[in-house]
């Protein structure tokens, strides 16, 4: 069976739970993932005895590639989404809907109310999001892939670094290696932070350049096409500072038992709470000010996410980042992140560049 049509009837099974037996879905990213249709502006319309794309002409052709089989219905120029909404929920004597309340907005919302105020509207929270969280093979694949090309870019950043790129140079390069090593983009926009500049977890690169540091931090990550990668290295550019080393040492080891915690049936709050005992013992404790992962996929941040407050209990095939941090403002920062596999018995990290300090020294000065 076509693993998109596998998806949707998983959902309807949730949809049931929820009390009711019709979903709006309304999130692209979601629709992307029961549908294989990557455009946007699109609902589907899921029910128990079928599906419909809610569509315009811009997407017809690629609706009949990426999704055949699926019924679609598309709009007329000029009529209002709200308008296909109504006429198929009318047409299918659909009495209670549910709608992702994550991502419908109010207006869209009171807009069905007003349409059809018999309809009764059932939020819900996550139902697609949780299935998301297990990858099947497939998805792990394409992962995987991320992954690789994140890391051949990179590979060729650290031969060509040079002191006098700026951090906007060194981002900019980057996202060209990995597109020309086939990745449609990046799957964020790349942080390349230098010295001090990395006591900010999610700088945004200047023109500062490589040598006025000692360090660069690099958070990357590519997009092969759906699935995204998300990784962070720390480079030694300058003098090996001891207080790098020591913050260095201590980050990778709160990264290492994190890693070494993860298998199935392992609470992710656990797992966040064994990387921060590690950071708040060495005395960095409030340096820490994130959680320890999220998910991958789709989307660079997803379900389920490793924090203190997370309930997710973790489950093979879900895929996380670990990347414990310790920020010092006005001196710097340090990240390790890796991306990790749970596997039925443990887990696999699946990202496989050098971790050790001692591998990220570059000469690039001389
Ligand atoms: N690149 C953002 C993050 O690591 O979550
Ligand atoms: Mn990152
Ligand atoms: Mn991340």
């Amino acid at each position: 069976m076509d693993r998109h049509q596998v998806r949707r009837d998983k959902l309807r099974r949730l949809v049931k739970k929820a009390g009711t037996e019709v979903l709006l879905v309304t999130n692209f990213t979601n629709v992307t993932y029961l549908t294989g249709f990557t455009g946007e502006d699109s609902y589907l319309l899921l029910r128990h005895d079928g599906e419909v794309v809610l569509s315009d002409p811009r997407y017809t052709t690629q609706l009949g590639e990426e999704c055949p089989g699926v019924d679609l219905h598309i709009r007329r120029p000029g009529t209002e989404m709200v308008e296909v909404v109504a006429k198929a929920l009318r047409s299918a004597r659909i009495g209670r809907l549910a709608i992702e309340a994550d991502s419908m907005s109010v207006a869209l919302r009171d807009q069905i109310a007003g349409k059809l105020p018999k309809l009764e509207i059932v939020p819900t929270s996550g139902l697609v999001e949780q299935l998301r969280q297990i990858k099947d093979r497939d998805e792990v694949t394409r992962l995987r892939q991320a992954v690789r090309l994140a890391e051949k870019a990179f590979a060729v950043l650290k031969a060509t670094l040079r002191p006098e790129k700026t951090e906007k140079q060194v981002a900019d390069e980057l996202e060209y290696q990995m597109r020309l090593f086939g990745a449609k983009e990046g799957s964020f926009a790349s942080i390349v932070a230098v010295g001090s500049r990395s006591a900010l977890p999610h700088a945004v690169p200047t023109d500062r350049r490589i040598g006025e540091g000692d360090f660069v931090l690099v958070d990357w990550g590519a997009n092969d096409g759906l699935y995204n990668s998300d990784l962070t290295r720390v480079l030694v550019t300058g003098k090996i500072l001891p207080k790098v080393k020591r913050i260095y040492r201590v980050v990778q080891d709160a990264q290492a038992r994190a890693i070494a915690a993860i298998r199935p049936g392992v609470a992710a709050h656990d797992v966040d709470a064994i990387a921060r005992e590690t950071i708040a013992k060495a005395g960095f404790g409030r340096c820490f000010g994130h959680g320890l992962g999220h998910g991958l996929g789709l989307e660079v941040h997803e379900a389920p996410r490793l924090a203190a407050n997370s309930q997710t209990v973790l489950k093979p095939g879900m895929v996380v980042t670990v990347e414990p941090g310790i920020y010092l403002r006005g001196w710097g920062g340090v990240r390790i992140e890796d991306d990790v596999l749970v596997t039925r018995d443990g887990n696999e990290v699946l990202t496989s560049m050098a971790r050790r300090l001692e591998e990220s020294i570059l000469k690039c000065h001389v």
